[in-house]
């Protein structure tokens, strides 16, 4: 069956490459980008490659936009089955712990993580049973992993954004919704730098998969290459 999805910061990277596989798949993929040249330029390069999206300008750091993105998102498909968090960052000036300044911690963790919240609290009238929410999160955020020392500020932001999963996850199970968080490993994106293993493809998967399995899936876990993690 094919599906509404929405995908946050999906312009470029690991967002652009779930919408183009998602795309190619029949879903009807809702292309969520901040900047409206951004946005278009890669609804024309899914259009290179004969596939067709919707474009929405949404900035999940914008507080007025969530609500907005659930009227358009309401009023054009008249529900959402699977919303795609995915959109992040990751400052260069996030170096160390002991100095990070509140600006910088504010606005990672507003992005990173209070946005993927707030942004489901609003979606999530749309998601019928049935419906997922997909975190894309990191193993940086992990509690369980060691801690690397490389920009502890977005790490930390994935800890949250994965508290809040499992939260959300709880919130919406009676409504047969579930809500799972994924670390794509490291991958080459913009964030990512040129000498990450994986490709595009080999980050994008797992969510892909999250959000299209015909299987059952399990609500409130954290997944990497379609296993369970810990959190
Ligand atoms: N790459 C990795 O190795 C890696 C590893 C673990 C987890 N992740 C996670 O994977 C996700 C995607 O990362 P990526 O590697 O694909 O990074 P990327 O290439 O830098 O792409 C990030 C995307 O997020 C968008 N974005 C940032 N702030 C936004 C906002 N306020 N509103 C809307 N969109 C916003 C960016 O839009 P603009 O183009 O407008 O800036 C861009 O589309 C992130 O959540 C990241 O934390 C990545």
């Amino acid at each position: 069956m094919n599906k509404i999805i929405l995908i946050t910061g999906a312009n470029k990277g690991i967002g652009f490459e779930a919408a183009r596989q998602l795309a190619g798949q029949g879903h009807q993929v809702i292309l969520a980008a901040r900047n409206p040249e951004r946005g278009q330029a890669a609804l024309a390069a899914l259009a290179q490659n004969g596939l067709t999206a919707t474009w929405l300008e949404l900035d999940v750091a914008q507080p007025a936009h969530w609500a907005r993105a659930a009227t358009t998102v309401r009023r054009d498909f008249g529900r959402l089955d699977v919303l795609v968090n995915n959109a992040g960052i990751l400052r260069p000036d996030d170096r160390d712990i002991l100095t990070a300044g509140p600006e910088l911690v504010q606005a990672t963790l507003a992005t990173n993580a209070l946005a993927p919240l707030h942004l489901t609290q609003a979606l999530a009238p749309l998601l019928p049973a049935g419906g997922r929410v997909v975190m894309v999160s990191s193993g940086g955020g992990s509690l369980t992993d060691p801690v690397g020392g490389w920009s502890p500020v977005y790490c930390v932001s994935k800890t949250l954004l994965n508290g809040i999963a499992r939260q959300l996850a709880h919130a919406l199970q009676d409504r047969q919704i579930t809500v799972n968080a994924m670390c794509p490993g490291w991958v080459r994106t913009d964030m990512g730098g040129r000498n990450a293993p994986r490709s595009v493809a080999q980050g994008a998967d797992t969510l892909v998969w999250l959000a299209t399995t015909p299987n059952q899936l399990p609500t409130g876990r954290f997944f990497r290459d379609r296993k369970e993690i810990p959190w």
